[in-house]
């Protein structure tokens, strides 16, 4: 079983969606017993929140349900859990290797690391543009399952 943590500040509206768009790729392609997805907040302000409207109306446009999804906080603990920890935006990255106290395994990365873009997830807190975060979200995931399944051998379904 392949572990995946998304990570963003709030845990409400770009890692959420990454988390259950994933999820949904995972069940299209028949793969949900290999991967396990989560995503997780770098700061407190939002622990315990629902998932924001704006994401939820978006996934929910995709026949995608995220029910019963509530932040969480980022902890220490998740690097030895997790074998990937993906944020969405350069500042994810710097309060990550805080609270993780580093990266000695190279365990993190950037969602559009997986596609070769080297920029960060468009943010809808800011953007209130939650189609944007849509097709960068589902670039990435997109990309990163294509190379999980290619390095694992996982043929299409
Ligand atoms: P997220 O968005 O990190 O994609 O969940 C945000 C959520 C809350 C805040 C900022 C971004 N905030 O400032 O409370």
């Amino acid at each position: 079983m392949i572990n995946i943590l998304f990570v963003c500040l709030g845990n409400i509206c770009r890692s959420p969606m990454a988390e259950f768009v994933m999820k949904d790729l995972l069940r299209q392609r028949g793969l949900e017993g290999r991967v396990q997805v989560a995503s997780a907040a770098t700061s407190t302000w939002e622990i315990g929140n629902p998932v924001h409207p704006g994401t939820r109306n978006k996934l929910a446009e995709h026949g995608i349900s995220c029910k019963g999804k509530t932040a969480r906080l980022l902890t220490k603990a998740d690097y030895a859990a997790y074998d990937y920890l993906i944020g969405m935006d350069q500042s994810n990255r710097t309060e990550m290797l805080d609270i993780l106290g580093g990266d000695p395994e190279g365990k993190l990365s950037l969602m559009l690391d997986w596609t070769g873009e080297r920029r960060d997830v468009a943010d809808p807190w800011y953007t209130h543009d939650f189609e944007a975060t849509w097709q960068d979200v589902l670039r990435g995931c997109t990309a990163l399952l294509d190379r999980l399944a290619g390095e694992n051998g996982w043929t299409p379904q």
